[in-house]
C-alpha cells in the first residue's frame, strides 16, 4: 500500500514508518519538523521511503503530496495538553484547520482510507470511579488538545463514507524507546527522573489512565490499515489493553525495584479531571489486536537506555513537547 503519514518524525510516527516499511508498504513522510528530522535517519535510504518537509497547513503542498496516496495516517498535531495551552492559535490551526484542510484534499482526491490519531484522553474523568469507560461512553474533554480531537473526530466520523473509509484510533497514553524519544510521557519520565535524579514529585497518585507501548502502537495502525474496510470503516477503535490501566503509584512501584533508593513524594489531589479507566475490548474482538508490551517491559527498556550513556543530556528539549 502506498501510504501518507503525516506527523511522520514524531515520537509514534518514526516508529510506524519503520513499520510500515518492514511491512512492505511504501511511506511519504509529511512533517513540519517542529523537532527535527534525525529520526529518521536510519530508514532515509531505504526505496520505500519519501519525506516531504512541510505544514499541513500549506493545501499545494497537500495536494501535491497525496498524489498516488491511497490510505493516509494522520498524526501531525500540537500533542499533549501543556503545548496545546501554551500554543493555543497555533494547536487550533494545526490540529483542526490543517486537518480538515487534508481530510477535504483527501476526499477530492480520491484516497481510500483515513486514519486519525485521537486519544484516551477525550474521557477526561469517568462517571464512575469504579468502572471502565469503551468508545461508546460519553466524552468529557478537558483541554484544549482534548477538545480539538473530539472535534475533529467527529467531523471524520460525518463525512459520506461511500468513498473515503475513516477510523479514529484513541490511543491510550504511549511509552517506550523511540529515534524521536519523548521524556515527557508518565512512563518514560518517571522512570528518567528516578534514575537520574533519584527523586520525584507525583501529583494526584490515585488517578488511572491505560497505556501502550509505542511499538504496539505502531502494530495497531498497521492493522487498521490492512483490515477489511467494512471492519474498520466510520469506526473508533480504543487501542490498548485493559490489564494495563495504572494508577501513577502503581507506575511508582514499578521502577523502584530498578532504582531503590530513589525518593519519591506524592502531593496528593482530590480532584483531577483526567482520570480514565479503559475498557479495549472492541479492537480485540473485532480486530484481534493484543498488545505484546507491557509498562512493566516498558520501564526495563527506559531504564536500560538511561543507563546506557546513549542519551548525552536528557534536559535537550528535543525530548519533551
Ligand atoms: N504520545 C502519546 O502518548 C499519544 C497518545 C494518544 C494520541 N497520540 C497522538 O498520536 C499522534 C503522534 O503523537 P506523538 O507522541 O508522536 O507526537 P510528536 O509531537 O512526537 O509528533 C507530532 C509530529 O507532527 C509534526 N507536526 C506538528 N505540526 C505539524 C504541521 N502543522 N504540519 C506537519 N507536521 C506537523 C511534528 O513535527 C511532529 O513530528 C498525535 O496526533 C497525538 O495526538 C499520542
Amino acid at each position: 500500500m502506498h501510504i501518507l503519514v503525516t506527523g511522520g518524525a514524531g515520537y509514534l510516527g518514526s516508529i510506524l514508518t519503520q513499520t510500515l516499511i518492514d511491512h512492505g508498504h511504501s511511506v511519504r513522510v509529511y512533517d513540519v519538523l517542529l523537532h527535527d528530522g534525525q529520526s529518521l535517519l536510519s530508514i532515509w535510504g531505504s526505496p520505500l521511503f519519501e519525506f516531504i518537509h512541510a505544514d499541513i497547513r500549506d493545501r499545494k503542498a497537500l495536494r501535491r503530496a497525496l498524489d498516488g496516496v491511497e490510505a493516509v495516517v494522520h498524526l501531525a498535531a500540537i500533542v499533549g495538553d501543556p503545548a496545546c495551552a501554551r500554543q493555543p492559535a497555533e494547536a487550533k490551526e494545526t490540529n483542526l484547520d490543517g486537518s480538515y484542510q487534508l481530510l477535504e484534499e483527501c476526499q477530492r482526491q480520491g484516497i481510500s482510507r483515513f486514519l486519525f490519531a485521537s486519544t484516551c484522553s477525550n474521557y477526561g474523568k469517568m462517571p464512575d470511579p469504579d468502572g471502565l469507560v469503551d468508545e461508546t461512553s460519553t466524552l468529557a474533554p478537558v483541554s484544549l488538545y482534548a477538545e480539538t480531537k473530539v472535534e475533529f473526530e467527529n467531523a471524520i466520523l460525518a463525512i459520506d463514507a461511500s468513498s473515503l473509509s475513516t477510523t479514529a484510533l484513541r490511543f491510550a497514553t504511549i511509552y517506550g524507546v523511540s529515534p524521536r524519544m519523548r521524556f515527557d510521557l508518565t512512563v518514560n519520565e518517571f522512570t528518567k527522573d528516578m534514575l537520574t535524579k533519584k527523586s520525584l514529585t507525583v501529583f494526584g497518585e490515585q488517578f488511572w489512565r491505560p497505556y501502550i507501548h509505542v511499538r504496539d502502537a505502531a502494530r495497531a495502525i498497521e492493522l487498521v490499515l490492512t483490515s477489511p474496510l467494512e471492519k474498520v470503516r466510520s469506526e473508533v477503535f480504543n487501542v490498548g489493553s485493559t490489564e494495563e490501566n495504572y494508577r501513577k503509584i502503581d507506575l511508582v512501584h514499578m521502577i523502584e525495584p530498578h532504582v531503590p533508593e530513589a525518593n519519591v513524594q506524592y502531593v496528593r489531589k482530590q480532584e483531577d479531571p483526567r482520570d480514565y479507566r479503559v475498557r479495549f475490548d472492541k479492537i480485540r474482538s473485532a480486530l484481534e489486536f493484543q498488545t505484546t508490551r507491557t509498562v512493566e517491559d516498558g520501564i526495563a527498556e527506559v531504564a536500560c537506555l538511561v543507563r546506557s550513556g546513549a542519551i548525552r543530556c536528557f534536559d535537550n528539549p528535543s525530548f519533551s513537547n
